[in-house]
């Protein structure tokens, strides 16, 4: 089985869910406590293997090409003063020269064109795909768990979580064939169907491994649910051909693309680290106290 040493990072979308913030500033680079969204699925990527990474960008994501590159001035200031964390914590971004590649997507034609305009450096081997504003926490990553999938049974993995049926229409939704309670077979995928008309409650968290044929599928640019190139539909035109499978997660997954998902983000990340300071969880529930609503 050929290891997957590509990834695809689409972040091209205008964000508008959190302007203000995002008039200037990619909601790439919102932070979850101290460290921006994008940099999480990075990190994950490079857990699971990952060596070269492209991002689809767009006009005004220059801040994203900033943070994956070296910062001589600031990393002389910080070494001069002995700032040791510091210093690690701004270079443990940054890439091997060569290792980070920015090709534009020039039009907000959807997810599908997204990972389509990567496709020449992509070139003709099995791929990654990584949603930053979906932020998974958890060891072994997500992209790990499926990289595992991927070994045994090749073909192309998606992650998967169960959500409550009313909620079908916000993501692609499986058919599921045999499920052994964590690898399942894909028989049909969906885009935002209407809880009536949804196969199941298995959407798909925003982790792929594909194989390259799905580019051919992205190459016809037919359009789907909401009048985007719909990722999803060329995905369910590969079933059939090499296996298709399905991982649930076993970390939980933050919808950073909400205000409330990208909130609750940050309460857990910040519940995690031991290096805050202070009593968090009771500052934390001394706010919730003061905020009841029948306080
Ligand atoms: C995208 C995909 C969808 C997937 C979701 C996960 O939708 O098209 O299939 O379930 O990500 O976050 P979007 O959130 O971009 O509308």
């Amino acid at each position: 089985m050929k290891p997957i040493r590509k990834a695809v990072f689409p972040v091209g979308g205008l964000g508008t869910r959190f302007l203000p913030a995002t008039k200037a500033l990619p909601k790439e680079m919102l932070p979850v406590v101290d460290k921006p969204l994008i940099e999480y699925a990075v990190e994950e990527a490079r857990a699971a293997g990952i060596e070269e990474f492209v991002f689809v960008t767009s006009r005004g994501k220059t801040a994203i090409q900033n943070h994956f590159d070296s910062h001589l001035e600031l990393e002389y200031a910080l070494r001069e003063k002995g700032r040791d964390s510091e210093l690690s914590a701004i270079t443990n971004a940054v890439g091997a020269p060569g290792q980070f590649a920015y090709v534009r997507q020039m039009e907000p034609l959807g997810l599908g064109h997204a990972v389509w305009t990567a496709r020449n450096f992509i070139g003709n081997e099995p791929f990654a795909v990584l949603l930053a504003d979906d932020l998974i926490s958890g060891e072994p990553g997500a992209l790990s768990e499926m990289s595992e999938v991927h070994n045994e049974y090749g073909g192309n993995v998606i992650a998967l979580m169960e959500v409550a049926p009313a909620e079908t229409a916000r993501y692609g939704v499986v058919a599921p064939g045999t499920d052994d309670g964590r690898v399942v077979e894909v028989l049909d995928l969906v885009e935002k169907p209407d809880p009536a008309e949804a196969p199941s409650n298995l959407a798909i968290v925003g982790r792929y491994i594909l194989q390259p044929e799905v580019l051919d599928f992205l190459a016809l640019g037919e359009t789907g649910a909401g009048g985007e190139i719909q990722l999803t539909d060329s995905m369910a035109r590969l079933i059939g051909g090499a296996p298709f499978s399905g991982v649930r997660i076993s970390g939980t997954r933050y919808d950073c693309g909400t205000k409330i998902g990208f909130l609750e983000a940050n309460v857990a990340f910040a519940l995690e680290r031991d290096d805050l300071g202070g009593d968090i969880f009771a500052r934390l529930e001394q706010v919730l106290e003061s905020h009841r609503p029948d306080a």
